[in-house]
């Protein structure tokens, strides 16, 4: 693509040739159909416009050295979402589904896949939404599944370089018992005003609290979040937090470089014994933090202004495993012919 300058791509919606649609209609799923519309026509009493009924992933493909596209982890994208349509009541996407639409979308937009070594990828947006009309609060019993894909920069502006992050107590993303653990929109409409005081205030983004005790951390903006120290990986467990897959991948990764890992709670007070914290996500990748600052105690922790040792070693294997310059030994990445 020649109009795209692929190194200063921000991570933003860029329209591209087609996306790829499915209908539950019926009790069952309908043939995949492939538009070049960005627009969804929708009844307005549909059960996503009133009642959040919708769902959401998000995955990247890249280009390799070898100029193949690799898809990374779409399993468990997959079955995350089948996991959040079942959390809110949705018709489920079978796995098989998700994979034909997956590969539809990406060949039919080829060119838009960024070239190796320009620190950019292919953005692939799979997005479930309550379609039929409902007026009580009820599941729909119709849904659309679409895919759609953008070729997509670093999510934080500073990409591989520390941002800082907001703890406030003012604000929650999620309960307790409630749908943080599930992909849909409605935690993200949760997180906009606090997110906005955070930007505010010069910062990436918050850092939020358990929302029971405001006593251990949960996770960060749209990203897990995870501190190191004694030669070891640890991030909070939490029910509230999204099960993260580079989250996974960073664990896995952490053992095999001979790391320990610890997956618990994690005490807000235990911030100031770590060497490195980062936040980690598909769109974030790994953004290293420098700073965290507690708005209602007024502490700040400090780390480094220059990316942690561990955290770039995690950094550069994850990406090189992604764009195929290392062996896949995980069998993680899949080649889209
Ligand atoms: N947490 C939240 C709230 C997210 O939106 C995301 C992004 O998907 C993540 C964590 C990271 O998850 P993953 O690594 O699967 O992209
Ligand atoms: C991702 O990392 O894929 C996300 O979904 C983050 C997004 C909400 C921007």
């Amino acid at each position: 693509m020649e109009n795209i300058n692929w190194e200063k791509l921000p991570f933003g919606y860029i329209k591209t040739d087609y996306n790829v649609r499915c209908y539950y209609k019926n009790g069952k799923w309908g043939q995949i159909e492939v538009s070049s519309s960005e627009q969804i026509p929708l009844h307005m009493a549909a059960t996503s416009l009133h009642y959040g009924q919708q769902a959401f992933e998000g995955m990247k493909a890249f280009t390799g050295k070898d100029g193949k596209i690799r898809l990374f982890r779409w399993e468990e994208n997959a079955k995350r979402m089948q996991n959040s349509a079942k959390g809110i009541m949705m018709a489920v996407p079978p796995i098989e589904l998700f994979k034909k639409m997956l590969t539809k979308v990406i060949r039919k937009n080829k060119k838009y896949v960024p070239p190796y070594g320009k620190g950019a990828s292919l953005y692939i947006r799979p997005l479930l939404i309550g379609t039929g009309p409902q007026v009580g609060v009820r599941p729909s019993d119709e849904y659309l599944l679409v895919m759609f894909v953008t070729p997509v920069g670093p999510y934080f502006k500073k990409g591989f370089s520390p941002v800082s992050m907001l703890i406030t107590r003012e604000f929650d993303r999620a309960a307790p018992q409630g749908t943080g653990k599930y992909k849909v929109g409605g935690n993200y409409a949760a997180s906009l005003t606090s997110m906005k005081k955070a930007h505010d205030g010069g910062h990436a983004n918050v850092l939020y609290l358990d929302a029971k005790e405001k006593k251990y951390i949960d996770e960060c903006g749209p990203a897990n979040f995870f501190g190191i120290k004694n030669n070891t990986y640890i991030t909070p467990k939490s029910d509230s937090i999204l099960p993260s897959i580079t989250n996974r991948s960073l664990i896995t990764l952490a053992e095999h470089l001979g790391l320990k890992t610890e997956r618990r709670p994690v005490l807000l007070e235990e911030l100031s014994s770590f060497d490195e914290v980062g936040a980690c996500g598909t769109a974030a990748v790994i953004s290293p933090i420098n700073k965290i600052t507690d708005k209602e105690t007024g502490i700040d922790y400090t780390y480094g202004n220059e990316p942690g040792k561990i955290s770039t070693m995690l950094y550069n294997k994850l990406i090189s495993i992604q764009t195929g310059d290392e062996e896949d030994l995980f069998g993680w990445v899949e080649i889209i012919e």
